[in-house]
């Protein structure tokens, strides 16, 4: 895409219109619009195909965050979620960002790393130096299995071996695949090389093997995200920009030093980054996964994000996190809304997709610290959640705005006092 995400005014356009704006910017087919406006998404036909005792599809709101710019590109994300006021947080913290340049992101290759285990070894040392002395017929076998990933320049590419000296159940050995997955987010061709590999493996260092598996510590497959944005910009309403930048630094700190307030903090980046990764049809489990378990790497959990204020008085943010996605293979590529979404994205390879993901996760963080630490998160949040118990009650069409006032007017945004008010004003109609 080559114009602008600075879409002002985005949400006061109808479904149809923002649809219209999105075909446009960046030249998609009618079919690939209506696979994002969920008239042609997944079909129960398809999804039969995906898992198994298929009886229908689910369906999540599917949102698009504007103001982006991540290394100097104009980007429009797409994101699936439920919860009110992470589109719109997103898109705010963008804009922010944009005034001093946007994003700058970057990524590690793509490399994953595949576990097996091997139990019942008698010399745990001996073993080791035999299967790394055996690297590269554990190489060659692993690379034989998908002669596809190795043309594009993927395949294994390291073995690693990890002495346990002592578990529930004794010593064992721990032997580490290192494979480069190019664009592809990589369990599948993973684990078809480790279960290739494990016999060789077993015979070689005289054990027996178990679990052989993908890590979803993905470490060596980080993507970074940073922004610099100068503090007078984050003033709103009573708030002096400063004040907000300072109290920025010290909300992030307490998720530095805190178990309780990290995993809040992380949640609120987690919402932007999983929303991305539900929408481009990514394993948003494994990022999860990846996420908490980096989090805790030091030892104790902490928070992924970095905030401080430079001597310039600006405010720079920070965010890195293993990124394991792909765009090809799986639901990248069998749901037509996640291929539309990737297209809208203009990414080319699983790198880039991974940069502006972080790069999104950074901007929510922002957006909740911002209100937190100013007015608060319940006040615009309270107005969308509205929306959803106003609809929850039953109320459709223009009838939803006049629920939600009616509830706001009152200070109550709860399912009972929406039916009464629908009641009230369907009484009158
Ligand atoms: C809510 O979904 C996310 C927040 O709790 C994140 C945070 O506290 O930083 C607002």
């Amino acid at each position: 895409m080559d114009k602008s995400s600075r879409l002002s005014g985005f949400y006061k356009l109808s479904l149809a219109e923002r649809i219209d704006l999105l075909e446009q910017m960046a030249d998609l087919t009618d079919e690939e619009a209506s696979a994002l406006s969920g008239t042609h998404g997944l079909a129960a036909a398809q999804a039969e195909h995906m898992i198994e005792n298929v009886v229908g599809v689910f369906g999540l709101p599917l949102g698009i965050a504007t103001n982006f710019v991540v290394n100097g590109r104009d980007v429009l994300v797409p994101m699936a979620i439920e919860e009110p006021s992470v589109v719109a947080g997103a898109s705010l913290a963008a804009l922010l960002v944009r005034e001093g340049g946007g994003f700058e992101a970057s990524s590690d290759p793509p490399l994953m790393i595949g576990q097996i285990q091997v139990l019942d070894v008698k010399d745990l040392p001996l073993a080791r130096s035999d299967l790394l002395a055996a690297r590269e017929r554990i190489l060659t076998l692993a690379n034989a299995q998908d002669p596809v990933i190795v043309k594009l320049g993927g395949g294994a590419r390291d073995l690693e071996v990890r002495v346990v000296e002592d578990s529930p159940v004794g010593a064992m050995l721990v032997v580490h695949l290192v494979y480069d997955t190019r664009d592809a987010m990589g369990a599948n061709a993973v684990n078809t090389a480790l279960e290739a590999v494990a016999p060789l493996v077993a015979e070689i260092c005289g054990g027996r093997t178990l679990l052989r598996i993908l890590s979803n510590l993905a470490d060596r497959r980080l993507a970074r995200a940073r922004c610099r944005l100068p503090a007078g910009s984050l003033a709103h309403g009573d708030f002096g920009g400063e004040q907000v930048a300072r109290s920025i630094v010290e909300a992030w700190a307490l998720a530095t030093v805190d178990p309780y307030r990290a995993a809040t903090h992380n949640k609120g980046i987690m919402n932007g980054i999983d929303a991305v990764v539900i929408a481009t049809g990514n394993d948003w489990r494994a990022i999860e996964a990846g996420a908490h378990a980096y989090a805790a790497r030091a030892g104790s959990y902490t928070s992924l994000s970095n905030w401080e204020l430079d001597g310039s008085g600006h405010l720079v943010g920070t965010l890195e996190l293993p990124m394991a996605v792909g765009i090809v293979g799986g639901a990248t590529r069998s749901h037509a809304t996640a291929r539309a979404a990737v297209k809208l994205l203009g990414v080319r390879t699983a790198s880039e997709l991974a940069q502006v993901i972080v790069a999104v996760g950074l901007a929510q963080n922002l957006a909740a610290l911002r209100a937190l630490t100013s007015e608060g998160i319940q006040q615009g949040h309270m107005k969308l959640h509205a929306r959803q118990v106003a609809m929850a009650a039953g109320a459709q069409g223009e009838m939803i705005d006049r629920v939600v006032q009616g509830m706001l007017e009152a200070k109550i945004v709860r399912a009972d006092k929406a039916e009464d008010i629908l009641k009230q004003l369907t009484v009158r109609s």
